[in-house]
């Protein structure tokens, strides 16, 4: 498989489902200048005040917005024009509704060649939920998020534990299909799965997705000269990523039967040597 192709393919699966995100991802609270974003990530990354912060792949720019609302300035990043011009239309609706000023800029570009797209620096690199399956070099997305970071500055990350991609996902039952590990060849999602935030919708664009282990993503860091200050699992997830989940009272998805019992999501921070 070309790389290439396989990027193209996901560019035009992310701009198909962009404005389908913008009516199934619930958006009235964050128009009104609500944050979205979660107790995990407020207890680990916060205070971000004041600080610079790159969002790298932010999607229609909910998290985005939110983290701006949240007193960063921020510049949001993803490759899909849709979503980038989404964003920007969300931004400009949150301020017009709310009458705050905030920092939330956003531009379109592939998060692989920002070191030679941009020279900026930041206090903060920011990237969450749902990421690290569409990366298809691992040393360069971490070689990226260094030269984004001024030295001293954070690198935060909340993602779905990489042990969830090992399991099939269309039957009832925890049942092994995939490998835990690397594949040099991505994965060709070309069934007809429903979209993740709106079941009823079936993309037309299929994707090509890569599998990083948890020492992957850690030794990446490590090498491009990241100091790794914290590695969490946590026993809830983001999304429903498989039928037999259940959603609890605050909207984090789990396994009954294996409650508490095996992770489900990860977050990491780590801190630019100087
Ligand atoms: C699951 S979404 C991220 C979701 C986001 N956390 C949210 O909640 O809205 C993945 C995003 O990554 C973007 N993306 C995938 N590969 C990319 C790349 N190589 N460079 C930049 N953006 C990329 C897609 O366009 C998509 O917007």
């Amino acid at each position: 498989m070309n790389d290439s192709h396989a990027e193209a393919t996901n560019q035009a699966h992310w701009d198909e489902v962009a404005p389908i995100h913008l009516k199934s991802y619930g958006i009235e609270d964050l128009l009104n200048g609500g944050s979205q974003i979660d107790s995990i990530q407020k207890s680990e990354l916060y205070p971000i005040s004041g600080k610079d912060l790159i969002h790298l792949q932010c999607h229609i720019g909910t998290d985005t917005i939110s983290l701006a609302l949240d007193g960063a300035n921020v510049t949001g990043v993803d490759f899909s024009g849709e979503s980038i011009r989404i964003a920007k239309d969300l931004a400009a609706r949150v301020r017009s509704r709310t009458g705050r000023t905030f920092k939330a800029e956003f531009y379109q570009a592939n998060v692989l060649d920002l070191k030679s797209i941009t020279s900026e620096k930041y206090d903060i690199v920011y990237t969450s939920k749902g990421v690290l399956c569409w990366i298809r070099d691992i040393r360069v997305w971490a070689d990226t998020v260094s030269y984004l970071l001024r030295p001293g500055g954070v690198f935060y990350l909340l993602e779905s534990h990489p042990i969830l991609n090992m399991f099939d996902d269309t039957a009832s039952g925890l049942r092994v299909k995939y490998p835990y590990f690397h594949q040099h060849e991505p994965t060709h999602w070309d069934d007809d799965h429903p979209d993740y935030s709106d079941s009823s919708y079936i993309p037309k664009n299929k994707t090509y997705e890569w599998t990083w282990s948890l020492s992957d993503i850690v030794n990446a860091l490590i090498k491009s000269g990241l100091t790794i200050e914290l590695l969490n699992e946590h026993s809830r997830l983001f999304y429903k990523a498989h039928p037999d989940m259940e959603m609890d009272e605050d909207g984090w998805w789990f396994f009954r039967e294996f409650k508490d019992k095996i992770p489900l999501t990860f977050s990491l921070l780590a801190t630019k040597r100087g």
